[in-house]
């Protein structure tokens, strides 16, 4: 596993110029491009400006899926995929068929269940035994928290499932998350983060202190980049 972390001034451009890269040498190598999505505020104008400069490409030959979901209909500004929607998806002329969704509004292991076995059939199709993203990117809770796996939730232990439903204790409320698993079969994972925000929790992560879930997220053959806001 290459590690690298980038500290930048230009983060939002720098971000989406790296999502570009990787999209282009996908589609170059494989003639895909696998992206998951993460939620939260932070990638919300990456996904603006990846929209603008990769207007060109082929979106047939693109698949959307998202790292976690809140157990919300499509349309509550909780939701993620309503995030990645306004931002990415409709600016950027996304075709729906590009896009699978996890569906938050109904029964969290039903969700989760149905989005392990879509990605299953996705891997299928391809003579694959597990669905491996080009790229998963992530964020980072002030917990240390990534996707939707909480400290102390039992989703830290799945060893088997790719894609769990996950109660949260501290915020009262289930979750739709990918697993380690899944998360650590990826060509590349890219964490996009604020620095400002809690710096000594990132170098605690980026340090390797195994009581924070992001810290625990190790591509089996994969890279890891971490781009951070700083400044
Ligand atoms: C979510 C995300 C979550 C997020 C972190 C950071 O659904 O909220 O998947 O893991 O990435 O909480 O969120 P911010 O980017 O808003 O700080």
């Amino acid at each position: 596993m290459k590690r690298d972390v980038i500290r930048s001034q230009n983060f939002v451009p720098e971000a989406a110029e790296l999502i570009l890269r990787l999209a282009r040498a996908a589609l170059s190598e494989r003639g895909q491009f696998r992206i998951a999505l993460s939620g939260g505020n932070t990638p919300r104008p990456v996904y603006t400006v990846f929209a603008r400069i990769a207007h060109d490409l082929p979106w047939d030959q693109v698949q959307f899926t998202f790292a976690d979901e809140r157990c919300v209909p499509p349309d509550d500004p909780q939701s993620n995929y309503r995030m990645a929607r306004e931002s990415l998806f409709v600016p950027g002329a996304v075709p729906g068929k590009s896009v699978t969704r996890m569906r938050g509004e109904v029964d969290p292991q039903i969700a989760a269940q149905e989005y392990e076995d879509a990605l299953g059939l996705l891997a299928t199709q391809r003579g694959e035994m597990i669905y491996r993203h080009d790229l998963i990117l992530l964020g980072v809770g002030d917990d240390g928290h990534t996707a939707s796996l909480f400290p102390a939730t039992a989703a830290l232990q799945e060893t088997a499932g790719k894609v769990v439903a996950n109660f949260v204790p501290k915020l009262d409320t289930w979750r739709i998350t990918f697993t380690y698993p899944l998360i650590n079969q990826a060509r590349h994972v890219c964490f996009l983060a604020n620095a400002n925000k809690n710096p000594s929790l990132l170098e605690q992560i980026l340090n390797g202190d195994q009581q924070f879930p992001a810290a625990r997220v190790a591509p089996v053959d994969g890279d890891l980049t971490w781009i951070l806001a700083q400044g």
